[in-house]
C-alpha cells in the first residue's frame, strides 16, 4: 500500500462545512434569503417587487421618515460641504465638525450630559458590552435581548446569564445569588423588545440596578422617535440608566447609533470601545440626514399620537379575529401562529395579496414561536389597514 503524501492524498473540501449548515437549514425550510425590492421614491410604505406594487408592514421606518424631502436635502447639502466620506475613525481625523455637533444636540434634546455617535445599533452594543464588562464582570441579559446585546455579552468574556423575558423576580434571584462574586454587574435589555413588541419594567430595572450597585443599559432602539414626551424614548427623564442606546435606522429613518451617558462613561468608551475607535465615522450625508430627522421628529406629535392610536386598534382587530398578538404593547405586532410551515403559509398568501409581512421563525425565536411580525407607521393609512385584515381574513390556514 502506498502511504498517503501530501501528493496523494485526496483533498479534504474545505466548503464541506457550509454546504451541510445550508443542507440543513434548507430541509428545515429555515433558509433564510435576500430579497430585493426597490422601495418606492416618496411613499415610505410601498414597496415593489418585481415590478409588483406591495404594501409594507416590515419596516422600521416608524414615522416614514425615510423618504421626507428634508432628510433628502440636508443629506445632499452635507454631501456637498463635507464629502462623502469622514475618511477616517473619529480619533484619526474622521471628527469633523458636523459629528461634534450632532452629539451635543443629541445630549441636548434627549437631556442627557453626554452623548457619543456610533456606526450602527448592532456595532454599538456587540462592542461596548466588552469595554464595560470583561473577564471578572457579571452580565444578566433579559432573555429576548436583541441578538447584538447577546453577541455583546459573550464576545466580553464575563460570565454571562439570561433572566427570563420581563421576569424581574428572577432578576432579583440572579443579583442576589451574584453576591459580591463579581467585580461588576451589567443589567442589559431592550425598553420595546424587537420580536415580541412588549415593554421592560424600566423603573423597576433602575431600582434594581441601584439596589445592587449594577450598570443598567437599556436599548431603546424601537422606542425613540415613537414613544415618550417628543420621542424621547422609554427611558426619557429617567435618571439611574447608566447608558441608553437609540439607532436612527428606525424611527429616525436613516442610519447610525448613539449612547446617551456621562462624560466620564463618553471618556471611557472613546477609550476602550473597539466598536468606536476601529471604524471609520458615519459619513457626511447620513449625519445630514440624522441632523434633519432630530430636528423633525419633537414636531411629530400627531402622527405619534395616529400611530399609537392605530397599533391598539389593529391589536384589537386582530385579536376579535382570534389572532394571537402575544404581549404586544407597542407599533411591533407579532401574529403568534407556533408553527412554522403555517407562519409561512401565511406569509406567503399575504405576499401573494400584495402584502409584505415577514416570517419569523426558527432560530429568530423559540421553536413553536413562530410568527408574523408586523410593524406600524404613522404613514398606513385606514384603508391600508382594511386592506390588510380583509386578506387576512381571507386566509384559509388549515387549507393551506
Ligand atoms: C433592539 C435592537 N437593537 C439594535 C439593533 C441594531 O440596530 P442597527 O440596525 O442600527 O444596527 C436592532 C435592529 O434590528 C434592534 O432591534
Amino acid at each position: 500500500m502506498v502511504p498517503p503524501t501530501s501528493a496523494n492524498k485526496p483533498k479534504m473540501d474545505k466548503y464541506a462545512f457550509i454546504d451541510q449548515a445550508l443542507t440543513e437549514r434548507k430541509d428545515k425550510d429555515q433558509l433564510r434569503c435576500l430579497r430585493t425590492l426597490v422601495p418606492d421614491s416618496s411613499d415610505p410604505v410601498i414597496a415593489y417587487k418585481k415590478g409588483r406594487r406591495m404594501l409594507n408592514f416590515c419596516s422600521n421606518d416608524y414615522l416614514g421618515l425615510s423618504r421626507h424631502p428634508r432628510l433628502k436635502e440636508r443629506a445632499m447639502d452635507y454631501a456637498r460641504s463635507h464629502g462623502c466620506g469622514a475618511t477616517a475613525s473619529r480619533l484619526v481625523c474622521g471628527t469633523f465638525d458636523i459629528h461634534s455637533g450632532l452629539e451635543a444636540k443629541l445630549a441636548r434634546h434627549f437631556e442627557r450630559e453626554a452623548a457619543l455617535v456610533l456606526n450602527s445599533g448592532f456595532q454599538a452594543n456587540s462592542s461596548l458590552i466588552g469595554a464595560l464588562a470583561g473577564r471578572g464582570a457579571l452580565v444578566l441579559a433579559d432573555k429576548l435581548s436583541h441578538n447584538s446585546l447577546l453577541q455583546g455579552a459573550l464576545l466580553s468574556r464575563a460570565t454571562f446569564r439570561r433572566y427570563r423575558h420581563r421576569d424581574m423576580a428572577d432578576l432579583e434571584r440572579k443579583l442576589g445569588g451574584a453576591g459580591g462574586r463579581y467585580e461588576r454587574i451589567l443589567i442589559v435589555t431592550e425598553s420595546i423588545f424587537s420580536m415580541d413588541g412588549d415593554r421592560s419594567d424600566v423603573d423597576r430595572l433602575v431600582q434594581l440596578a441601584d439596589k445592587h450597585q449594577a450598570l443598567l443599559i437599556v436599548d431603546d432602539a424601537h422606542a425613540v422617535g415613537v414613544w415618550g414626551e417628543q420621542g424621547m424614548g422609554l427611558t426619557a427623564k429617567k435618571d439611574g440608566i447608566d447608558l441608553v442606546i437609540g439607532t436612527f435606522g428606525k424611527a429616525y429613518g436613516s442610519f447610525g447609533a448613539f449612547v446617551l451617558c456621562s462624560d466620564r462613561v463618553k471618556d471611557y468608551l472613546i477609550n476602550f470601545c473597539p466598536g468606536f475607535i476601529y471604524t471609520t465615522a458615519l459619513p457626511p450625508p447620513v449625519i445630514g440626514a440624522i441632523e434633519a430627522g432630530l430636528d423633525l421628529v419633537p414636531t411629530m406629535d400627531q402622527d405619534r399620537g395616529y400611530l399609537q392610536g392605530l397599533c391598539d386598534q389593529v391589536r384589537a382587530r386582530l385579536r376579535a379575529m382570534g389572532f394571537d398578538t402575544h404581549s404586544s404593547s407597542s407599533q411591533i405586532i407579532p401574529i403568534l401562529l407556533g408553527d412554522e410551515r403555517l407562519t409561512l403559509s401565511l406569509s406567503r398568501w399575504l405576499e401573494l395579496n400584495g402584502i409584505l409581512a415577514t416570517a419569523i421563525r426558527p432560530p429568530t425565536v423559540e421553536a413553536g414561536k413562530s410568527r408574523i411580525r408586523i410593524a406600524l407607521s404613522s404613514c398606513h393609512t385606514g384603508e391600508h389597514i382594511e386592506y390588510f385584515l380583509q386578506v387576512l381574513r381571507g386566509w384559509n390556514g388549515a387549507k393551506s
